[in-house]
């Protein structure tokens, strides 16, 4: 993967901070504290998740709701899924309106909840699939931190359980055991800078650390 696009901005410009990890290990919850840190210390930033809130985005949601599929099975439709991933992101970076790449040349932070790594994690973990889906993702700029919330994946399904009504396509067991080890995989060879921390820590602890690491950048 071609993990040094250029899109040009110098190092000390606005961050591009992605949180990454199963489903159930906080990315949500702590990409919204970071943010909302770093909007009490007067900084301008901007909270963002994918898949997005643009078309493609909406429609990725309905997808994983299980609501447009015959079948609860996103496997059976993971070249789809991995290319409308791909479709959302290029218009999450690049759209004129709120486009990531925008908003840190305007100099705001920009955190977002899940990325490149989720698609890799997710949609590449067959190993027939990972190729297609690199490639999909290839001109994708890297971020400067990713921040892996490493949950087990009992502890994931039973906040998933305790705390939705609503239990999306890959929240079963099997799927999350599969991606969990495919992260696993795909950090110990990943280039860009990652942070790891224990995603059961407590909340503040967690938030705390983040904070820290984000000053230290
Ligand atoms: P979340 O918003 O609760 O994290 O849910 C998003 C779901 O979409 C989660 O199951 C991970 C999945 N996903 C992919 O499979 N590939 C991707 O590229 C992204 C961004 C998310």
């Amino acid at each position: 993967m071609n993990w040094n696009h250029s899109w040009g901005r110098t190092v000390s410009e606005a961050k591009f901070i992605v949180f990454e990890g199963i489903d159930g290990s906080g990315t949500s919850t702590q990409s919204r504290a970071l943010a909302a840190e770093l909007e009490k210390s007067g900084a301008r930033v901007h909270h963002t998740w994918e898949p997005s809130t643009r078309p493609v985005g909406l429609l990725l949601r309905q997808m994983l709701s299980g609501a447009l599929t015959s079948s609860r099975d996103p496997d059976r439709d993971r070249h789809l899924f991995a290319l409308l991933f791909a479709a959302d992101r290029h218009d999450h970076l690049w759209n004129e309106d709120n486009g990531i790449c925008a908003l840190l040349s305007r100099g705001h932070h920009v955190v977002c909840a899940r990325y490149v790594l989720s698609s890799l994690a997710y949609e590449g973990d067959h190993p027939e699939e990972e190729k297609f889906v690199t490639a999909l993702n290839a001109d994708f700029p890297v971020p400067d931190l990713t921040i892996y919330l490493d949950c087990p994946v009992t502890t994931a399904l039973d906040r998933i359980r305790s705390t939705r009504e609503q239990i999306d396509v890959f929240e079963n067991e099997q799927k999350l055991s599969r991606v969990h080890a495919h992260y696993d995989r795909l950090l110990s060879s990943y280039p860009g800078a990652v942070l790891r921390l224990d995603a059961t820590l407590p909340r503040h602890e967690l938030t705390e650390c983040i904070v820290k690491a984000f000053q230290e950048l």
